[in-house]
């Protein structure tokens, strides 16, 4: 490093330092996915702790100290007594009860490296002053283009299809019997932002017929633009042949589709939930899923994850879930390490966060997609 650069350095770092306080650097915890044998082939791979979202030589360049973890227990305890910032994942999500906010006095920010930020207790958080933001935006075509894929292999039974080749048979009626065109299907969307609206641009050509449901109801010219027309829930989600499921996981929704909900479902509908596994009742699921109520289930989020290898929702019939991966493709991990990078930029500056990432500021719920559910 010639010598410019570096008194530039210390320049910076000792700015830093005044802005962040307590001795001079801070310490940054990320919880982050093991990326395992891909990480080391597959730099683009930023969102796991392997690749620790590009922050490594940037942050200890500045003094500061990041440690990058898999561990979301014993291990992520151990550190938070001492964390200034934690940064944590939904694909791997660190749970941050009201009990672990408390034994971390110095923690002055809470980031999502992704979209929802549930794993947090917000209200804890904006208690004790503490700010919460999320990278708004930076994997929503990802997971819209997931529900697509997902929605047309439910409807056309592509898994049994695909799983006839596997097995060398060659049954056709097996595998047509519940297949499917899309055209002319009424596909309802519970919760229109910019996943549900964006699902909704991506399957109006398929000649759908699309109804949303959301506490905020758009302008009819918005309507007619994306094609959707507003309807309550329980008419929504008894008319519709797909829901797609694309709320946060709120006090509100947690648990929205209960077994009345689920059974208030058209016979022969499908549910695609990529929004949180908790929105979905567990066990009234499996019980829907069973007695051949819905004939099919989609989407990569579950509760709570990983996934125990018992989870029921492993074994039901007809479905077509992933891990959770919709909101992370390697475009997706390269804009929230960006938008990562860019709210400790703003935080190690003293400057304030963009406001469309913001969740909890100023003690209080702050985003509009969350705070009603916590007046
Ligand atoms: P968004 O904030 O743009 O949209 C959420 C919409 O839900 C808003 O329009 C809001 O008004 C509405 N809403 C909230 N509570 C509601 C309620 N109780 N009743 C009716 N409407 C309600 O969020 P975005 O980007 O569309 O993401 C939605 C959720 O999807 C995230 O909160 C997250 O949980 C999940 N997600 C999942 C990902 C994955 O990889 N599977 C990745 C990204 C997001």
């Amino acid at each position: 490093m010639c010598e410019g650069t570096s008194r530039l350095q210390r320049i910076f770092t000792s700015m830093a330092e005044i802005r962040v306080g307590k001795g001079g650097s801070m310490k940054v915890v990320a919880v982050l996915y093991p990326g395992g044998a891909a990480a080391a082939g597959t730099p683009e791979l930023l969102g796991c702790a392997e690749n620790a979202l590009g922050l490594r030589d940037w942050l200890e360049g500045q003094g500061h100290e990041l440690v990058a973890t898999t561990d979301a227990g014993a291990g992520l305890d151990s550190h938070l007594p001492t964390a200034d910032v934690l940064i944590a994942t939904p694909f791997w999500p660190a749970y941050i009860s009201r009990e672990r906010i408390e034994s971390a006095p110095n923690l002055k920010l809470l980031l999502t490296a992704g979209v929802g930020s549930d794993h947090f207790d917000l209200a804890a958080a904006a208690e004790r002053g503490i700010t919460v933001a999320e990278i708004t935006g930076s994997n929503v075509v990802s997971v819209a283009e997931h529900v697509v894929m997902q929605i047309l292999a439910l409807v056309r039974n592509y898994i049994p299809a695909y799983q006839e080749v596997i097995d060398g048979g060659w049954d056709i009626g097996k595998v047509a019997a519940p297949s499917h065109d899309l055209e002319d299907k009424r596909v309802g969307i519970v919760g229109f932002g910019r996943i549900g609206q964006r699902v909704a641009t991506r399957l109006k050509p398929f000649d759908v017929h699309l109804r949303y449901f959301d506490y905020r109801r758009l302008p009819h010219a918005e309507e007619t633009v994306l094609g959707a027309r507003f309807q309550g829930l329980r008419a929504l989600v008894a008319e519709s042949d797909v829901v797609s499921i694309n709320i946060p996981l709120t006090p509100d929704t947690q648990g929205m589709f209960d077994r009345a909900l689920l059974h208030s479902m058209k016979r022969g509908a499908y549910l695609v939930n990529t929004a949180r596994g908790r929105i979905v009742d567990t066990d009234a699921l499996v019980e829907v899923m069973e007695s051949g109520h819905l004939a099919g289930y989609a989407g990569d989020v579950w509760y709570p994850q990983p996934a125990p290898s018992d989870h029921p929702w492993r074994r039901m019939p007809r479905h077509a879930m992933t891990p959770h991966v919709s909101g992370t493709t390697l475009e997706a991990q390269r804009r929230y390490a960006n938008g990562i990078r860019e709210c400790l930029e703003a935080f190690i500056a003293g400057r304030p966060i963009d406001s469309d990432y913001i969740i909890v500021d100023g003690g209080r719920v702050a985003s509009p997609s969350y705070s009603p559910a916590y007046r």
